[in-house]
C-alpha cells in the first residue's frame, strides 16, 4: 500500500535551515525562516518567559490532562491584548488553545468548512503554508492580489472579491506585518475593507501572527478590531510563537466571534471536537509560561518592554535598508521603512539569489522574502554589498 506514496518535496523554507546549518562559511547571514534575531543573531528566550517557566516549574502540581480547549486562563489573559478592553464583545468571542499559529489556522478553516465554507479567498503572495492548510481541509482557494507594484497594499482587490463573494466563501487576511511582504492595510484601508464585509456573507479569518512587531501592541491589532466591531462572525488565528519567542513549544489559540452569543457553545464545542480529532490538546507548557507573564504585573511589564526593544531593532534594520536605497541598483529599498514586521520582499530572481547563497553565503526564500531580523550592525553593510554586486 505506502508503495503508492510518491516523494513530495520538502518545505523549501524549513530545508533552509539544514542548508544555513551545513555551510561553513563564517560569516554567512540568515535571512530565512522567521525567528527574530538580536543584534547579536541570537534568539534567546525572553528574560519574562524564563522568569515564568522558574514560577512554573516551582508551583505547577500535576501534568494531568486539560482538555482539547486548553488552558482557558492563557486563552482569556490574552484577549484584551487581542481584542481590547471590551475583550468578549458582550460574550460573543470566545477560544480555545492551539499548538502555535499553525494549528490555530488549521482549526479556523476546519471549523469554517463545518460551518458550510467551501472557499477561501487569498491574497497573493501569502505565508506559503496558508494554501496548504486549506486545501489539505479540502477547501478551494481562490487567489487575488495583495499588494501593487508601488509596495502598497492593494486593498481594492480584497474589496472587489469580498463584494463578489457568497454564502459558503470566507476571506483570510493577515493582521498585521505581512508575511511574505511586510505590506499592511493602512487606517483607510481597514475601514473600508471592514464596511465591505460588513455588507457580505464572506466570512473573514483574521490571522495574526506577529503582534506587537510592526507598529505597536494596539496598533497591530487595530485593524482586526476594526473588521471584528462591524461583521457578525469571524474567526481569529493567532500565535504567540514571536512575540513571546516560544516558537518550538507551540503557543497560539483560536478565537470565533459569533452575532450572538447563544451560538458560542456551538461554536466551541465543534472547536474542540476538531482539535480532539487533530491533536487531542495542545502542548501546555508555553501557554502555561504565557498565562503567568500576563497576569503578572511585573513580568507583563517586562516582557512589553523586551517586544518594544525588538520591534525597534527591527525598524532600525528597516530605516538602514532604505538609506542604502542609494547603493544597489534595480533593488528599490527605500520603501522598507513603510513597511512592517519581520519579513520583506525583493525583486530577485533565482539566479540573483542563488548567486547571494553561493557567492555570498547570504540564505533567504526563493520568493525573494528575506527575514530582515537576520540582519544587524556586524552584517548589514555585507549584504547591502552583496545585494548590489547580484543587481548589477
Ligand atoms: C515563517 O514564515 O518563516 C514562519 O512563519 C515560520 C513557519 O512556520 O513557516
Amino acid at each position: 500500500m505506502l508503495e503508492r506514496l510518491k516523494d513530495t518535496p520538502p518545505d523549501a523554507l524549513l530545508a533552509l535551515i539544514a542548508q544555513f546549518a551545513s555551510d561553513e562559511r563564517e560569516d554567512k547571514i540568515d535571512l530565512g525562516v522567521g525567528v527574530y534575531r538580536t543584534d547579536d543573531g541570537a534568539t534567546p528566550v525572553f528574560g519574562a518567559i524564563k522568569a515564568a517557566e522558574q514560577r512554573l516549574w516551582e508551583e505547577q502540581d500535576s501534568k494531568s490532562y486539560l482538555g482539547p480547549e486548553g488552558d482557558r486562563g492563557f486563552v482569556h489573559a490574552l484577549m484584551p491584548i487581542i481584542f481590547g478592553s471590551d475583550a468578549t464583545m458582550g460574550g460573543r468571542i470566545e477560544g480555545v488553545q492551539t499548538p502555535g499559529g499553525t494549528g490555530a489556522v488549521r482549526l479556523a478553516v476546519a471549523l469554517a468548512e463545518r460551518a458550510g465554507v467551501n472557499r477561501v479567498f487569498v491574497g497573493t503572495p501569502s505565508w506559503p503554508n496558508h494554501i496548504p492548510i486549506i486545501e489539505d481541509v479540502g477547501l478551494e482557494a481562490v487567489t487575488f492580489s495583495h499588494s501593487n507594484e508601488d509596495g502598497s497594499a492593494d486593498a481594492d482587490a480584497l474589496i472587489e472579491i469580498v463584494r463578489q463573494g457568497r454564502e459558503g466563501d470566507a476571506v483570510l487576511i493577515h493582521a498585521c506585518c505581512h508575511n511574505p511582504s511586510g505590506i499592511d492595510y493602512t487606517d483607510e484601508q481597514w475601514d473600508a475593507i471592514a464596511d465591505a464585509l460588513a455588507n457580505s456573507p464572506v466570512l473573514p479569518i483574521i490571522d495574526s501572527a506577529y503582534q506587537g512587531l510592526g507598529t505597536g501592541l494596539e496598533e497591530d491589532s487595530a485593524g482586526l478590531r476594526k473588521v471584528l466591531a462591524k461583521v457578525p462572525d469571524a474567526l481569529i488565528a493567532y500565535s504567540c510563537d514571536k512575540n513571546f519567542g516560544l516558537y518550538r513549544d507551540r503557543v497560539g489559540a483560536m478565537y470565533a466571534k459569533v452575532a450572538d452569543p447563544a451560538q458560542m457553545g456551538a461554536a466551541m464545542s465543534n472547536a474542540a471536537a476538531l482539535a480532539r480529532a487533530n491533536w487531542s490538546m495542545p502542548p501546555d507548557h508555553g501557554g502555561a509560561a504565557v498565562r503567568i507573564v500576563l497576569r503578572d504585573e511585573d513580568l507583563r511589564q517586562q516582557w512589553l518592554e523586551e517586544l518594544d526593544g525588538m520591534r525597534k531593532r527591527l525598524r532600525w534594520v528597516r530605516a538602514t535598508l532604505a538609506g542604502a536605497d542609494n547603493k544597489v541598483d534595480g533593488v528599490p529599498l527605500a520603501h522598507l521603512e513603510e513597511q512592517n514586521g519581520l519579513f520583506a520582499m525583493l525583486p530577485l530572481n533565482k539566479d540573483q539569489i542563488a548567486r547571494l547563497r553561493e557567492d555570498h553565503a547570504v540564505y533567504m526564500a526563493g520568493s525573494g522574502r528575506i527575514n530582515i531580523a537576520g540582519l544587524t550592525k556586524g552584517n548589514i553593510d555585507k549584504f547591502i554589498a552583496a545585494l548590489a554586486d547580484v543587481a548589477a
